[in-house]
């Protein structure tokens, strides 16, 4: 059965996602801030068959929780609520937008900060490097040649697996980018955030970053 999932975020990622694992067979509930009834009718129009729930019910009935919020946000995520839950980080730092966030340091992936932030949290990065239209136009059943490969970083093992899973189930191939710093090599501005990539290309990508990283 595919599990569950809970999206914290209810803009153009969060539905996006919600559709893709609708049609995939999961049972969504969604939430963005406030109360539910304020995004009951974006829910029915954007995720037809979504729950719009509170944020702690969607992190409570979610086997996955995804992060689908602007990074500028993160600190509002309660990590109580979010303890123990394998959590989806979809989020991008745009300085535009996010404005400067004192927590980011340089060649630090912002999955880093926001695991500092829900410490009980077992975070898993991936989503991010894909537009949020694109999910919709560039899933493909397994075995397609040249199906688009998403790449999942995260340092619990199990939680990564089941993550990467979850990729597969809504179309694209998964890509074990192993540890959660890795994640860095995901992020706006890179060659893989940038790109589209197969299976192939993106594992050499994520080759090629690694060779890159200053040792820590
Ligand atoms: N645009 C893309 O194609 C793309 C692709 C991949 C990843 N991303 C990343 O995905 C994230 C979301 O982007 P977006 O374009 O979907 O943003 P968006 O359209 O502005 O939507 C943000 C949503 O987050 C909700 N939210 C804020 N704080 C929350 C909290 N503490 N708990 C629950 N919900 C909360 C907002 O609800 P309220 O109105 O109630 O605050 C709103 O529903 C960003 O980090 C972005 O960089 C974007």
């Amino acid at each position: 059965m595919s599990p569950a999932l809970g999206i914290l975020g209810a803009g153009r990622v969060g539905t996006a996602i919600a559709r893709q694992a609708l049609r995939t067979g999961h049972d969504v509930a969604i939430a963005a801030s406030g109360d539910p009834a304020d995004i009951d009718l974006i829910v029915e129009v954007m995720a037809p068959g979504a729950r719009a729930v509170t944020a702690a019910e969607a992190a409570r009935t979610g086997d996955l929780v995804v992060l689908a919020v602007p990074l500028r946000r993160y600190a509002t995520l309660d990590p109580d609520m979010l303890a123990g839950r394998v959590v989806v980080d979809a989020m991008n730092y745009w300085a535009e937008t996010d404005g400067h966030i004192p927590a980011l340091g340089v060649a630090r992936s912002s999955s880093e900060m926001v695991a500092d932030h829900l410490p009980g949290a077992r975070l898993v990065k991936t989503l991010n490097h894909i537009g949020y239209h694109e999910l919709e136009t560039d899933h493909a059943p397994a075995g397609t040649p040249d199906r688009r490969a998403l790449a999942v970083a995260g340092d619990d093992g199990a939680a990564r697996a089941g993550v990467l899973e979850l990729i597969e189930r809504l179309g694209f191939d998964a890509v074990d980018a192993g540890p959660l710093a890795a994640g860095v090599a995901l992020e706006p501005g890179t060659e893989i955030f940038t790109g589209r990539h197969d299976r192939r290309a993106l594992e050499r990508l994520l080759e090629r970053a690694d060779a890159a990283q200053p040792t820590r």
